[in-house]
């Protein structure tokens, strides 16, 4: 009932040429997928490049950051209305990294997501714990400190445009995936907390992503999960056999 959505972060990688060239592979190899939302999210400067090959298929465009004001004197920041005019129709906000390189807080991460929501576009909320975190038992707490911080004053419509992405933090780029059963135990602890914020209902309608260390050879025995619904893929999301394979294996 809930339809699968693997979204590629690209993260600080790939030049236009190199976006483009990609972009043109995973439009050939994906031509044909109608069961699964796909979602690339180069970096700010592929963006207008790759929105004009994919603005007629089934793959869509996201960012992977965007500033809540709409203009002005904010050196370095991105608007919605900047990344609409560049095709975008996604944005991931709460990145670990953006949360540990920038010091980027719960109430950072959800004023992005306000903003992005009213200027029209759907938002990929990332949460997880860091290893020690996990280690000390604190993984539930620090989940739900994400969730019920980053969807602060939300309401059961907003959440229609809104996907959540667990990625354990030990999980990303380490080549150490969470187990299905470790990813399953946070993404049902994730929908026992949308039932609490919101309803039954709008849990049940969310989709959670799983991210960290997402391969070819992972995807599947992740998607048997129940509350699997899709992936937020890094690495893997750099090539064309990979990222295909990956949109393939959750069908
Ligand atoms: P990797 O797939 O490289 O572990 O990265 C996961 C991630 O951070 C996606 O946002």
């Amino acid at each position: 009932m809930r339809r699968p959505i693997i979204a590629g972060n690209w993260k600080m990688n790939n030049t236009i040429n190199e976006a483009v060239e990609l972009v043109n592979g995973l439009k050939r190899e994906l031509d044909n997928i109608n069961s699964v939302d796909i979602v690339v999210s180069p970096p700010f400067t592929a963006l207008s490049d790759v929105n004009e090959l994919t603005m007629d298929s089934n793959i869509k465009l996201s960012a992977q950051n965007v500033y809540w004001e709409e203009k002005g004197a904010f050196t370095g920041e991105v608007s919605t209305a900047m990344l609409k005019d560049a095709g975008c129709a996604y944005v991931i906000v709460g990145h670990s990294e953006r949360r540990q390189y920038f010091n980027e807080t719960n109430e950072a991460v959800n004023k992005r997501l306000k903003a992005a929501l009213a200027g029209g576009l759907k938002v990929i909320v990332c949460v997880g714990e860091v290893l020690e975190e996990r280690e000390s038992g604190k993984a539930f707490d620090v989940i739900k400190d994400h969730v019920q911080g980053s969807l602060q004053g939300l309401s059961k419509l907003d959440m229609n445009n809104v996907i959540l992405a667990y990625e354990p933090v030990w999980a990303i780029g380490t080549g150490k995936t969470a187990s299905p059963e470790q990813a399953q135990e946070i993404h049902q602890y994730i929908r026992g907390l949308l039932k609490d914020i919101f309803d039954e209902e709008t849990a049940a309608e969310i989709r959670i992503q799983y991210g960290g260390s997402v391969k070819p050879d992972n995807i599947k025995e992740l998607m048997q999960k129940e509350d699997v619904d899709g992936a937020l893929v890094g690495g893997a999301s750099l090539n064309i056999d990979s990222f295909s394979a990956i949109v393939k294996g959750a069908i």
